[in-house]
């Protein structure tokens, strides 16, 4: 097989970021992907319906290579968020989800959940009305190794969550490991996970071994190879419970080549043509379209997109770019430790 037609993806999770890169990195999205949950992580972080309407109008000003695009806002949960407001913004479709960050787990997560149950009479809310409860599940505990902070949190928080508020529809975001896999294949049907492009290509020894790589460093951290081959099947199942969440999360290439690197994979621009080539790998191609287009739709009860996206497989591996340069910041572009040959084509209107 040398050519898939696709329905066009979706991307579950993404950082567009703010200012200069926004503008650059909006488009990238756009172009392959129709719509995509927006993280609130910002340095001052989306916690209302105005903060949330604005960064929604500055996004949709750098779409318009894409008029089907739809950027789906988020809150980011915090015991202070007003109630009322999260109503009116989700049924006035401003906002689509709130994202969970324990406190300190992740890039500007300083003003994250400490105790879960300070934030129960929000979830009370969102279980009524369906609101999606999108989550960050790692503990952040400096007692609890870096590698176990998964598995913890589905352990000590997770499980709490769900006996309490059995109907949340809850996406368990970037999962790393097979314990996680294994909770959601035994889970709910209201419980399903995303898994980004270098989770399923990467472990931790290709990052560590044979001099570190800054670049393959993000949170959650990869793991261990048998953890890999759990997502990579996941990816492929035919349940339906897995999608993608590229979790593009750019940084300046001197805040990641540093003493005190940041965590983030910048994954958007060659994401799909990635994925392609892992389930190609491993004779997984007729489970793609399921991974990147269909299973999210479902968990987030939206239609499947009306467009298409033609892959051909080239006899040469494609060249990407090293780096989006923006101004004077310049981000590295994910470079999986493979070839890629399957590039996209051109994109079809369904009739
Ligand atoms: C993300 C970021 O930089 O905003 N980093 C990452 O490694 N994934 C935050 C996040 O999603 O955890
Ligand atoms: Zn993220």
């Amino acid at each position: 097989m040398n050519k898939i037609e696709l329905i066009k993806p979706d991307d579950w999770h993404v950082h567009f970021r703010e200012g200069s890169m926004l503008e650059k990195l909006v488009p990238e999205t756009s172009k392959l992907y129709n719509r995509a949950i927006v993280m609130p992580n910002l340095s001052v972080p989306i916690i209302n319906s105005k903060q949330a309407l604005e960064y929604k109008k500055k996004i949709l000003n750098f779409s318009e290579n894409n008029n089907d695009f739809q950027p789906l806002m988020t809150f980011y949960l915090n015991k202070d968020i007003s109630t009322s407001d999260l109503i009116e913004a989700f049924e006035n479709n401003v906002v689509f989800a709130l994202k969970l960050y324990p406190a300190g787990a992740t890039t500007n997560s300083s003003k994250g959940v400490k105790d879960m149950t300070e934030i129960f009479h929000i979830l009370e809310v969102m279980s009524n009305y369906q609101i999606p409860l999108l989550i960050h599940g790692e503990v952040n505990n400096d007692k609890v190794d870096i590698f176990d902070r998964e598995k913890l949190f589905i352990e000590n928080e997770l499980i709490k969550i769900i006996e309490n508020f059995p109907n949340l529809k809850i996406t368990l975001e970037h999962i790393t490991t097979k314990f996680a896999v294994d909770f959601i294949n035994q889970s709910s049907k209201k419980i399903k996970a995303s898994i980004t492009p270098h989770h399923l290509v990467l472990n931790r020894t290709d990052m560590l071994a044979h001099k570190i790589k800054p670049h393959y460093y993000c949170l959650p951290i990869l793991k261990r190879e048998e953890d890999r081959k759990a997502l990579l099947e996941a990816a492929s199942n035919i349940n339906q419970k897995f999608f993608l969440g590229t979790d593009s999360a750019p940084h300046d290439l001197k805040s990641k080549e540093t003493s005190c690197g940041c965590a983030g994979v910048f994954n958007t621009i060659n994401s799909i043509q990635i994925l392609a080539q892992i389930f190609d790998n491993n004779d997984k191609l007729d489970c793609l379209e399921k991974f990147i287009s269909i299973n999210g739709a479902i968990h987030y009860n939206l239609a499947k997109n009306k467009s298409k996206l033609l892959l051909k497989k080239q006899k040469k591996p494609i060249i990407f770019p090293d780096t989006l340069n923006i101004n004077d910041l310049n981000i590295k572009v994910f470079r999986p430790n493979f070839d890629v040959f399957w590039q996209i084509e051109k994109e079809k209107k369904l009739s």
